[in-house]
C-alpha cells in the first residue's frame, strides 16, 4: 500500500485558482535561502501542497530547484482534490516530479521542504496553528515549511518560514515596478497575520512604518522604484526594525523580519 493510501488526507477542498509564474518570488527566495538545507539532505524531497486546478506552479518549482540547487531534487505535488491529482498526471516526470493525493499530514512523506501557497488563505484563522503543527510534524529532521499568500499574478506576496518550533521569519515581496504603495502588501499577508493589520498589532505598526519610509523615500523615485525601496528598507532598519537578509535580497523587492517582531499580541 502506498504512503498516500495509508493516510486520510487532512483538510478540505478549496478553490483551485492558480497561474503560471505566480509563485516566482517565493521560489526565487527558496532557491536563495533554503539551498544549503536541500543540498545537505540525504533525500532531497520537496512537497508542493495544494497546487490547485493545474500543476503549473509545482512544475515550475521543480524546474527552479533542479536548475538552482540540485538536479536530483524530487518534488511531489500533493492535492486534497482527487480530480486535480488525476488532471496533473500528464505533467508528471518521475522520479523528479510526481503527483499524489494528500493533505496537511503530507501523505506519509518526510520532505525537507514544503511550500504551501494560497492554501490556508481559504481556512479559518483558528485552523492555522493546527495545520502548521501537522505539516511541521511530518517534516524530515531540520525541515521547513514555507506558507504564504500572493495575488493572482504574483506581484504581491507574503510568506512565513516555519520549522518544528514554529514560525521563524516573515517575508513580504513586491514587484516594485507596479507597486503603488507598500500598504498594498497588507492584502497578501499570510493567514496568521492578515486579520491582524489593525491598530495595536505589530504587523500593523510594520506596514505603517513601511508606508511612512516609502513616502519619505519619494525623492529616490527619480532613480527608479528599486532605489526607492532600498532607501525605505534602510530607513526602517535605521529606525529599529530588525530587518534580516542583505541588500541584494532587498533589491528584489523583499523584506524579511524575525517572527517575534510581527507576531500577533493576542
Ligand atoms: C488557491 S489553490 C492554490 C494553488 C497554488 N498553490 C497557487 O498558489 O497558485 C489552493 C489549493 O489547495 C488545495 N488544498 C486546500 N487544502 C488542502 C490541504 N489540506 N491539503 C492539500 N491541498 C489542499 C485546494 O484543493 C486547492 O486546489
Amino acid at each position: 500500500m502506498s504512503g498516500a493510501a495509508r493516510h486520510r488526507p487532512l483538510g478540505v477542498v478549496t478553490r483551485g485558482t492558480t497561474n503560471p509564474n505566480r509563485l516566482r518570488r517565493v521560489d526565487n527566495w527558496i532557491v536563495a535561502t533554503c539551498a544549503d538545507r536541500l543540498r545537505a539532505a540525504v533525500d532531497p524531497l520537496v512537497v508542493d501542497l495544494g497546487y490547485g486546478a493545474t500543476p503549473v506552479t509545482a512544475v515550475e518549482l521543480r524546474a527552479r530547484l533542479a536548475a538552482g540547487v540540485r538536479r536530483d531534487v524530487r518534488l511531489v505535488g500533493l492535492e486534497i482534490d482527487p480530480a486535480r491529482v488525476a488532471a496533473a498526471a500528464p505533467a508528471a516526470d518521475p522520479p523528479g516530479l510526481t503527483f499524489a493525493r494528500g493533505g496537511f499530514e503530507l501523505a506519509g512523506l518526510r520532505p525537507v521542504l514544503v511550500r504551501a501557497f494560497n492554501v490556508l488563505r481559504q481556512y479559518d484563522e483558528r485552523e492555522v496553528p493546527d495545520a502548521w503543527r501537522t505539516m511541521t510534524a511530518a517534516l524530515a529532521p531540520g525541515g521547513v515549511l514555507v506558507e504564504g499568500t500572493c495575488d493572482e499574478l504574483g506581484r504581491l506576496a507574503g510568506w512565513l518560514l516555519i520549522d518544528a518550533d514554529g514560525p521563524r521569519t516573515l517575508t513580504l515581496a513586491a514587484k516594485l515596478t507596479t507597486l503603488g504603495s507598500p500598504a498594498e502588501l497588507a492584502e497578501r499577508l499570510p493567514k496568521a497575520l492578515i486579520h491582524r493589520n489593525v491598530p495595536g498589532e505589530p504587523v500593523h505598526e510594520l506596514i505603517s512604518a513601511l508606508e511612512g519610509a516609502w513616502h519619505s523615500a519619494a525623492p529616490y523615485a527619480t532613480f527608479g522604484p528599486r532605489q526607492r525601496w532600498l532607501r525605505a528598507v534602510t530607513h526602517l532598519r535605521d529606525t529599529g526594525w530588525p530587518i534580516l537578509d542583505r541588500p541584494h535580497r532587498w533589491r528584489q523587492g523583499e523584506l524579511t523580519l524575525p517572527w517575534p517582531s510581527v507576531a500577533p499580541r493576542t
